[in-house]
């Protein structure tokens, strides 16, 4: 779509719209440039979808136009509040801005808002890589325009603010976990001052809505290496302020000269283990919560050293109040998630002994359809130092996988339908739904999750005859 002159200041944009854009401001008598994420993604060889414009004047205006001259038929989005307006066009989302100088007042995310020039509206962007610009003004086509020197930054690999960093976070504090989503998605580094005041500023984080956070904090969970950011949260102190629950995860006790490991670095460890296996997101906060019911179960005995017995139901547990305060979906999702903190101990245990049929059939019974990632999460768990530990856990859940999809390819037992319904065995007995009938179908399922009977029809109706005949029921 664009190329890049590599003398690095001009650049040639091959897309249409850059090219009516030009136009219309041209014939509006004013100036429009492209600016922010897009500049900075196309300097740096990625793809960008989103387009940002700035105009020196009236940005919904110049959008319309724009609109309308691409093809009549696309209906533009105007958010008159804000004065910015949109619209899609070949799989691209073009959002039109007046230029703005914009204040905040020390209480309140609402900014006052006046028009401006280039500059105040470069100045009052988020980093210097982000306050990148390109002129589409016919005298001064593809200049790029870099008062802050945010090319250099971004060869150097640097987050910076374009001024002073506590008044570009005091307007708005989000910025403080943008600068660690970027830092961990582009392997930046935080320059020394913007850092420091990522640490004296974070209190401001209150002011910000969870959404926005967990906004972010879901894109640093799917960067390559999602440990990079929660690291840099808790290193400024602004994890225990979004996620006390993770941050209490910190540290190492001793007693009596016995240590356990530390679970943070546990947990994050786990997390780019996983991220290298999957893209899933739900999945990532599993592998980020699995562990979250240990400090809640820590306890140090004395014959067995330290101990977090029940850390998996606490940590399910844990989750819906977790997930309606950062406002993550109370769903399928959280009920996902829930399940693999549930569970997550279960393969471990099953290599720890003989592996049984019968306990690999009940966990699939439980996991259902998200065995395979359970299996996932329960591999990237293995975060041992000592080779033949890992060579041996390992190779023990590939035992476990066999062992599943056999079981799966013979009983069919993931996403188990009792092949006895409650209907047919009330017309059975001709008895009215009671309390027995869930005996029966329980007691089957048990049959069949032990390797008594298998998961047929036929084996189960005849068994539900003997243990009918046994409480006492007779066949109508
Ligand atoms: N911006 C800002 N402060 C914010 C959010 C955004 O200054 N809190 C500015 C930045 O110049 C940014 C631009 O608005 O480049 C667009 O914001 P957004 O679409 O949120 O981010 P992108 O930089 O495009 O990056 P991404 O799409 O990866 O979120």
């Amino acid at each position: 779509m664009t190329e890049i002159d590599t003398s690095g200041i001009t650049l040639s944009l091959k897309n249409k719209v850059f090219d009516i854009v030009s136009e219309i401001a041209m014939e509006q008598n004013t100036d429009a440039y492209v600016i922010g994420g897009f500049v900075r993604d196309t300097l740096l060889g990625r793809e960008c979808k989103d387009i940002d414009i700035v105009v020196i004047g009236n940005g919904i205006e110049i959008a319309r136009k724009t609109a309308a001259r691409i093809d009549k038929n696309i209906p533009v989005s105007v958010f008159k509040t804000f004065g910015t307006a949109m619209f899609r066009y070949n799989g691209m989302e073009i959002e039109f801005v007046g230029a703005r100088r914009e204040s905040y007042r020390q209480d309140s995310r609402k900014p006052t808002i006046e028009n401006g020039s280039l500059e105040d509206d470069q100045n009052r962007r988020d980093f210097t890589i982000n306050a990148l610009a390109i002129s589409l003004n016919k005298s001064s086509y593809g200049k790029l325009l870099d008062p802050f020197n945010g090319l250099k930054d971004l060869e150097d690999g640097i987050i910076r603010t374009p001024l002073d960093p506590i008044n570009t976070f005091s307007d708005d504090p989000l910025r403080m976990i943008r600068a660690i989503r970027f830092a961990t998605k582009l392997g930046f580094t935080i320059e020394d001052k913007t850092l420091s005041a990522l640490r004296t500023e974070r209190e401001r984080i209150a002011i910000v809505s969870e959404e926005r956070i967990t906004d972010e904090l879901n894109k640093i969970l799917l960067t390559e290496r999602p440990s990079t950011g929660f690291y840099l949260l808790d290193d400024c102190g602004l994890l225990e302020i979004i996620f006390p629950e993770l941050a209490l995860m910190k540290g190492i006790d001793t007693v009596n000269g016995r240590q356990h490991k530390d679970n943070f670095i546990h947990t994050l460890m786990v997390l780019d283990n996983l991220a290298q296996k999957s893209d899933n997101l739900w999945l990532r906060w599993a592998a980020l919560m699995h562990d979250i019911g240990k400090p809640g179960t820590k306890r140090y005995e004395v014959i067995h050293g330290w101990t977090f017995h029940g850390h998996d139901f606490l940590g399910s547990k844990m989750l819906p109040e977790i997930f309606r305060r950062m406002r993550l979906p109370l769903n399928e999702k959280m009920k996902y998630v829930q399940k693999l903190v549930r569970l997550h101990l279960r393969p471990i245990a099953l290599v720890q002994d003989v592996v049984t049929d019968s306990a690999v059939r009940r966990l699939l019974a439980e996991a259902e359809d998200d065995i395979d990632d359970l299996m996932l999460l329960c591999e990237a768990d293995i975060t041992s130092g000592i080779e033949d530990k890992v060579k041996k856990y390992l190779s023990n859940f590939k035992l476990v996988r066999e062992k599943l999809k056999e079981l799966e390819e013979r009983d069919t037992i993931r996403n188990f339908q009792p092949p006895v319904t409650g209907e047919e065995i009330i017309a059975t007995f001709n008895m009215k739904p009671s309390k027995e009938v869930g005996i029966i179908k329980a007691t089957i399922k048990e049959a069949i999750l032990e390797g008594t009977i298998r998961n047929n029809h036929d084996e189960a109706f005849a068994y539900m005859l003997i243990i009918a005949g046994e409480m006492g029921l007779i066949q109508k």
